[in-house]
């Protein structure tokens, strides 16, 4: 009973900070990078049920993301135009150290009554690292430094004359002032390899994961609760979605074959060699992208295999289905974002609402 009894499955949406839209595709977007859009986009959000809003950190990038907005201050900006949002800002270690990402947050957290949250990534993209003259550490290794990077944040902000003394990072009596107020920024994770998973079970509060289907991510959410339970820790699972909501189902699948239909094969196939170095480049051959498809990397984190894809009714049943599989959050990308998020938000969540509704009420009466 407890699994139904669990609270409101929440909702993000991709900031389109990067410029080409979430599908590596020449079909039509009514989508802009710019921040007058998004802050509009920001503003529809919140009025329509969205929880939270994730931003992309991007340095370089081909696949049609060829412009990017750096992702915290950008986060910032939305942060400051809206009142209930909370955006999530990623940060990369390697060009971001500990020491300034943790009093930078902080001070964001500060600016705007404790909305801000952190996406820490860990890498794929061995050309942007190259371009910026970043050290590429192999796959495992990056997650032990992403791994002491949260620790270091995490320490920083709670902790007065904190030390570490970690093979990445080093701190000595640190005492950052002032701390965040509550509740503190909460850190998220992207990424699905065994070093992922290990590292969510042990220090991320939230993990992202790429677009799947519910059984799928049930393995997951199986395997990384096993051992956040044996660790003393608990992580909540976010799920990556690309969604079209359409009046009939054949529509919304016309748009899929559309998207599909318009792939740039070049950006797609480059994308495809640059994620290499990701899930299949792990020990295990495991993670991000190790199995995608083409048509899977036209969304570049596999949000097609989510399937939420058909009318408005089909996609809150198989949102509900990915919270039964554990999903705490559904991560959304659209085609056109300031229409879509809006009818989502009011055709889509309050379906969702009442199918978690009467779940809830079957659940007491069956007690
Ligand atoms: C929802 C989500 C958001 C991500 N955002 C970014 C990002 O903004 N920038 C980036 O370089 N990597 C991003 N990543 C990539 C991950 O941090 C990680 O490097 C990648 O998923 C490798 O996965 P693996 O552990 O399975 O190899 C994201 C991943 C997910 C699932």
């Amino acid at each position: 009973m407890s699994q139904i009894k669990r609270e409101p499955v929440k909702f993000a949406y991709w900031v389109p900070n990067v410029s080409g839209g979430l599908v590596i595709s020449n079909i039509e977007q009514r989508t802009s990078w710019d921040i007058d859009y998004n802050r509009k986009l920001a503003q529809i959000a919140e009025a329509n049920g969205f929880d939270y809003a994730l931003s992309q950190i991007r340095f370089t990038a081909g696949y049609g993301a060829d412009n990017q907005h750096e992702s915290v201050s950008f986060s910032h900006a939305l942060l400051a135009a809206t009142t209930k949002l909370k955006v999530i800002a990623a940060l990369l270690p390697g060009p971001w150290n500990p020491a300034l990402a943790a009093k930078q947050i902080a001070t964001i957290n500060h600016l705007t009554n404790g909305r801000v949250a952190v996406n820490i990534v860990s890498g794929w993209f061995r050309g942007e690292f190259a371009a910026i003259g970043e050290h590429w550490l192999d796959h495992d290794e990056r997650y032990r430094r992403s791994e002491e990077f949260i620790r270091a944040l995490r320490g920083i902000w709670t902790e007065d004359s904190f030390t570490f003394k970690g093979d990445f990072y080093r701190f000595n009596e640190y005492s950052m002032k002032p701390k965040p107020i509550d509740p503190l920024p909460e850190i998220f994770q992207g990424g699905s390899s065994r070093a992922a998973r290990d590292m969510a079970a042990r220090v991320s509060d939230w993990y992202f994961t790429n677009g799947n289907t519910p059984a799928e991510i049930r393995k997951q959410v199986d395997d990384i609760r096993a051992k956040a339970v044996a660790n003393g820790h608990s992580v909540k699972i976010g799920v990556n979605a690309f969604a079209i909501a359409r009046d009939t189902e054949a529509e919304a699948r016309t748009v899929l074959d559309e998207i599909i239909a318009k792939a740039n094969p070049e950006a797609v196939q480059g994308f495809a060699d640059q994620v290499k170095n990701a899930g299949k480049a792990s020990p295990e051959g495991e993670g991000n992208w190790a199995k995608s498809s083409f048509e899977d990397l036209v969304q570049y984190n596999d949000g097609f295999r989510s399937n939420l894809i058909g009318t408005p009714e089909q996609i809150a049943e198989r949102v509900i289905d990915l919270k039964n599989a554990g999903a705490d959050l559904i991560l959304l990308g659209f085609l056109h974002f300031q229409e879509e998020v809006e009818f989502f938000g009011k055709h889509v969540i309050p379906l969702v609402r009442k199918l978690e509704e009467a779940e809830t009420v079957t659940a007491v009466a069956a007690e």
